[in-house]
């Protein structure tokens, strides 16, 4: 595979060409991208030509309308899955507490759910709530000395009551990707549903859902290049079964079941901006047409090849070194480029200020892996340290990291 094309990629996104960013190099894609230029181009036409309400037959209506539905089809085939399978909320932590609540009634006290160490809280919080309608809710954790998940300890958790599992594709704090497949398989045998965190796996490629055998598969479009978005893939089995959670008129609609907010248009609209995005990385890179499922596994494995080349000499560096303990594998391979770690002597958040300083912008604290950051032994209020970077970043940006993190530990 030839390489990436950078001057390319990096010409699709305005924060590299805005004064105000100027020698500012960004390490906290795992909290949000910078939005690609198309993504932005549609947001500003769909409220300069069509801010209308949309589905009526006025013109601008109707083209309102059909930007929103092109938008879902081109996803939903980008990701393999129908249509009808994909859904668009306000956030992420939003459609699993819609999901939540469906799950609320579909359940009887007694009825078990699991949920990891892992995650998000996004991921936890809303279906530990259940054990207010006398759900049970029993914990994967993590090994704390390595920070993954092993499947043996799920199997020791599945049970003839186990109803759902919901576990994360890639953390983002561990940043190891996840066995999915493995994992939904032994779900299904036991008989559950598997309910899988995609957020901090989609920005380097998104996934062939099916594949994965998710039966909900989610993720945030706004670490996507994306607008302020969840995605949200429910099979249309598990979409049939649950209770549906919108308006009663709308309980046959099947992409309106589990979105009960009004969704926001235009970043409906815009999700088309994304799909252009892509669709130009794969032709910029392969020229010819090809179906959209193949198109996003090579725009994948272009942005994966890139990505674990800048990746290991950063993973090399933070694991060498005696005074920083790196959070998670130290090889590239299975492993996201999200990279956190913590300074033996050192406070995180002052060594973030003094990075900032340097024009390195990377997170710091638990990034709402609250229970993770606490059962690797820190405080979760202070936290740890947090370099995450997608296949926009350079390999220059990666060498200024290590040469500022070298000279300030
Ligand atoms: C791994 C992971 N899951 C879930 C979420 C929640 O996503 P949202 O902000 O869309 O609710 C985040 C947000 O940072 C995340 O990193």
């Amino acid at each position: 595979m030839t390489a990436l094309d950078l001057d390319f990629i990096r010409s699709s996104f305005p924060a590299f060409s805005e004064p105000s960013l100027e020698d500012f190099a960004h390490f906290e894609n795992a909290g949000g991208s910078y939005a690609c230029r198309q993504t932005i181009e549609w947001l500003d036409r769909f409220y300069r030509q069509t801010k209308v309400q949309p589905y009526y037959v006025f013109p601008a209506s109707r083209t309102a309308g059909e930007q929103m539905d092109a938008a879902r089809r081109r996803m939903a085939a980008w990701l393999n899955v129908g249509g009808d399978e994909l859904h668009f909320g306000p956030s992420t932590s939003q459609n699993t507490y819609v999901i939540a609540q469906a799950l609320r009634q579909e359940l009887t006290p007694g009825d078990e759910i699991i949920v990891t160490n892992q995650d998000h809280e996004a991921n936890i919080g809303a279906w530990s709530r259940l054990e207010d309608s006398g759900i049970v809710v029993r914990e994967w954790k993590i090994d704390p000395e390595t920070a993954e998940l092993n499947v043996i300890d799920l199997e020791a958790l599945l049970r003839p009551r186990t109803r759902a599992v919901a576990f994360t594709h890639c953390s983002n704090v561990v940043a190891s990707i996840n066995p999915v497949r493995e994992i939904t398989d032994l779900i299904h045998d036991a008989g559950a549903w598997a309910i899988v965190d995609g957020v901090s796996f989609c920005p380097h490629g998104m996934p062939d859902v099916p594949a994965l055998g998710a039966d909900i598969y989610l993720f945030s479009l706004y670490k996507v290049y994306g607008p302020h978005l969840g995605a949200m893939y429910i099979s249309s089995q598990m979409n049939a079964e649950l209770p549906y959670q919108g308006h009663f008129f709308n309980a046959l609609k099947p992409a309106a079941r589990f979105t009960p907010a009004g969704p926001d248009h235009a970043q409906i609209a815009a999700v088309n901006g994304v799909m252009d995005y892509m669709d130009s990385v794969y032709t910029h890179h392969h020229g010819d047409a090809a179906p959209a499922a193949d198109k996003a596994a090579a725009v994948r494995d272009r942005f994966r090849a890139h990505e674990t080349a800048l990746l290991q000499p950063l993973l090399d560096f933070l694991s060498a070194h005696p005074r920083i303990r790196l959070i998670g594998k130290q090889q590239a391979a299975n492993r996201a480029p999200t990279v956190a770690f913590s300074v033996a002597g050192q406070s995180s958040a002052s060594l973030a200020v003094r990075l900032s300083d340097l024009g390195l912008g990377l997170g710091v604290g638990n990034f709402y892996a609250y229970r993770l950051v606490e059962a690797l032994g820190y405080d979760p209020d202070d936290g740890v340290l947090r370099a995450s970077f997608v296949h926009y970043t350079s390999p220059e940006e990666i060498s200024r990291l290590i040469e500022a993190l070298d000279s300030l530990v």
